[in-house]
């Protein structure tokens, strides 16, 4: 077991817009690049959302703000730091086309931090995007970074913090502390250690409830060519919303697997044992809720792979939220498009038309059966696992990408 300060304990978002230093951040606090796949790295993008975590700690002998610090040693006093928390980062991509992802992402984030650049005008279209989904979902608890200072003279700073502010009035962010910061030459990382203490409490949660993960990622852990007796079973990544998690303990996942029968598919929750844990990069025997775990399971590894298990969720076969094909959601429309060049109204839902609905983690696409005033009925193509009275971020095709058009709330 890892002494119980090392699990990561709250899950903080990085959202902003492409390229603003979401990764670079997540680097400067945790040590690790977020990026890991190939593609990727080839195109530069957080593609699937990253995730590392770090251990927030602060010098028992630095001055205010100084002391905080993700370093075990404190380099001016050369004495052993004490750790506050273990925090995971949820690092979002900022690319227009990937909001889904990050609205996925949204679903397991406790609070957040904005990225902003400071080389650049305030907002950019993805900071818009962005920062209303937070406002819409209801994350309140919010730090903006005011990256990339290095770039800039201190009179351009303090006027694009001018119009940080501006723009975020009115909305969740107002009033959330501005850190000024530079993540690629690691200025201020202890002042936004110090807003993610002081923002971003680590939330209450009930260890006696049934465990509950949202599957975030799932992989084939095995290389290609390993013989059966050597095979891994599939692995999920996701994190415990509520409950704690043991290794050898039964879950399900649902909705599960697509299986034929006949002529129609249906779906078919999955049975399997938990055989390992890992949370905070050790190996564990049990998990609590906040942070993000991966989970090794017996399953067949082919069920895992390549994320065919992401957006699903897996825990206590007695107490999982039922699986729906179709629902009824009450919609609460935004009152304009965000992120578009130019402000347009919502229109209303109408009958027949798709949607993208990401629910949790999962990511959707439903066809409205029915629209009235202020609900929608909708068929989905790929069932999701939810809670009656479950948030939903509703996206609609506008031109050649979907956009976040409203905030349902699931009903039978
Ligand atoms: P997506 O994940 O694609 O949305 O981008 P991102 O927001 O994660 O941006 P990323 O961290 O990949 O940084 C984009 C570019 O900005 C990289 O070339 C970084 O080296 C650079 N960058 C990030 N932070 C800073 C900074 O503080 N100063 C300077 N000068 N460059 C920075």
């Amino acid at each position: 077991m890892v002494d119980e300060h090392r699990q990561p304990e709250v899950n903080i978002g990085l959202v902003g817009h492409v390229d603003h230093g979401k990764t670079t951040l997540v680097r400067a606090l945790s040590g690790e690049w977020t990026d890991q796949h190939s593609e990727e790295m080839k195109r530069g993008i957080s593609i699937r959302l990253g995730y590392a975590d770090a251990t927030l700690r602060k010098c028992p002998e630095c001055e205010e703000p100084a002391p905080f610090t993700v370093e075990e040693t404190c380099p001016e006093h050369d004495v052993e730091t004490e750790v506050l928390r273990t925090v995971s980062f949820v690092d979002a991509p900022g690319h227009e086309t990937l909001m889904a992802t990050m609205l996925s992402g949204a679903a397991l984030m406790d609070g957040a931090v904005l990225v902003v650049s400071a080389a650049e005008q305030v907002p950019q279209p993805q900071t818009e995007e962005h920062l209303m989904a937070l406002d819409s979902i209801g994350i309140e608890n919010i730090v903006i970074a005011q990256n990339k200072i290095d770039l800039v003279d201190g009179q351009t700073a303090r006027e694009n913090a001018d119009q940080i502010r501006d723009f975020v009035e009115g909305t969740v962010a107002e009033g959330a502390p501005i850190v000024p910061i530079s993540a690629e030459q690691e200025i201020n990382i202890d002042l936004i250690i110090q807003a993610l203490e002081d923002e971003i409490a680590t939330p209450e949660r009930d260890p006696e409830a049934p465990p509950e993960l949202f599957v975030a990622r799932s992989f084939d852990i095995n290389r290609p060519g390993t013989t059966w007796g050597d095979l891994q079973g599939g692995v999920i990544g996701g994190s415990l919303v509520q409950g704690v998690l043991e290794t050898d303990e039964e879950i399900e996942i649902r909705p599960g697997r697509e299986i034929e029968a006949g002529n129609e598919t249906e779906w078919e929750p999955v049975s399997t044992t938990v055989r390992s844990l890992e949370a905070g990069g050790e190996m564990v025997d049990s998990a609590t809720p906040g942070g993000l775990l991966g989970v090794g399971t017996g399953l067949d590894p082919s069920l895992a792979k390549g994320d065919a298990l992401a957006g699903q969720v897996a825990g206590d076969p007695d107490a999982l939220p039922p699986v729906w094909e179709e629902f009824t959601m009450g919609v609460d429309l935004l009152d304009r498009l965000v992120g578009a060049d130019e402000d347009e109204d919502v229109d209303e839902i109408s009958t027949g038309e798709p949607l993208m609905l990401t629910v949790g983690t999962a990511t959707t696409v439903g066809t409205v059966t029915s629209a009235r005033d202020d609900e929608a009925e909708v068929s989905l193509k790929r069932p999701v696992c939810a809670q009656d009275g479950a948030q939903i971020a509703i996206n609609r095709r506008v031109g050649a990408r979907w956009r976040l058009i409203g905030i349902g709330t699931l009903r039978e």
